[in-house]
């Protein structure tokens, strides 16, 4: 029996209704949302709807978003993620990306943790939020985090070394039970994909850990773009899929709206690529 699931990323839902104006005084914040509002030219809400329907009527047995969920981190919007995830009728796992932790102030109250953490419950180490492991029969998902406020139009992400350690020796204990490891990732994992200041700052950390102790498949997002590869492990390639954003309208190759469909077992990968045809999604591979 598989584990099968449906992989989206980035999709940026925004709410600022109830915004109180002071939130705004914060420089960051204002050209934050003026380039939010922007965004909400090339982004709709209707397309995470139809992700989630797919997802129904597929009987997944989970939604997985691997970051990006809001804009600004702001308290309204993780009032709206938490809502249209609960409601969403499949279970769901997430994890953070730059987008969710996009003020000093997020992150040091935990914003992200504090609303979502019914969608990343699972073993951790104590003290830690990242990685946490969620069990499945002949899989495992790790979920990591990279994300740090940074300065304003700085995107990168950070693991740290403290958490590569953690994920180290949660590869190997998965191993060591015969799952196929599905680590979650927001940031692009292989050397080159990401922009300059969009990056993840300790990718070659990163890469050492895969390299040593090996994952079947690496998910991320962010550069809202279609990116397939793999990664050096001890047995073996590390599979590495990218998806573009959720809600993206663009119809642009490799730039569309998008998500993927899994089924992973002990051995086999099994994918279905969905990309926005204008109204609606379909298969392209
Ligand atoms: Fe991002």
């Amino acid at each position: 029996m598989s584990f099968r699931f449906i992989h989206c990323s980035d999709i940026h839902l925004l709410d600022l209704t109830g915004v109180r104006p002071w939130r705004f005084f914060n420089k960051r914040l204002t050209g934050g949302v003026n380039l939010a509002l922007k965004r909400r030219r090339m982004h709709s809400d209707a397309l995470f709807d139809q992700i989630i329907e797919h997802a129904r009527a597929r009987k997944a047995d989970r939604l997985i978003v691997t970051g990006d969920l809001t804009n600004l981190a702001l308290e309204a919007e993780f009032e709206l993620v938490k809502r249209r995830l609960g409601e969403a009728g499949v279970a769901v796992t997430v994890i953070p990306g730059n987008h969710d932790a996009y003020t000093k102030g997020s992150v040091r109250s935990r914003r992200f943790e504090t609303y979502l953490s019914g969608f990343m419950e699972g073993e951790r180490a104590s003290g830690a939020d990242y990685p946490f492991v969620q069990r499945f029969p002949g899989v495992g998902l790790v979920g990591l985090s990279t994300a740090v406020a940074t300065l304003p139009l700085f995107a990168t992400g950070t693991l740290g070394d403290a958490q590569l350690g953690r994920l180290a020796k949660i590869l190997d204990a998965l191993k060591r039970e015969g799952r196929a490891r599905i680590v979650l990732i927001h940031h692009p994992v292989m050397p080159g994909v990401s922009k300059a200041r969009h990056d993840l700052l300790d990718l070659a950390g990163f890469g050492a850990v895969i390299e040593r102790h090996g994952a079947e498949l690496i998910l991320h997002g962010h550069e809202h773009k279609h990116i397939e590869g793999v990664l050096p492990g001890p047995e073996g390639p590390a599979l590495v899929h990218g998806v573009g954003s959720g809600t993206c309208l663009s119809l642009k190759p490799g730039r569309e709206g998008a998500f993927t469909y899994f089924e992973v077992a002990p051995g086999t990968i099994e994918k279905q690529h969905y990309v926005w045809r204008g109204a609606s999604f379909e298969r392209a591979e």
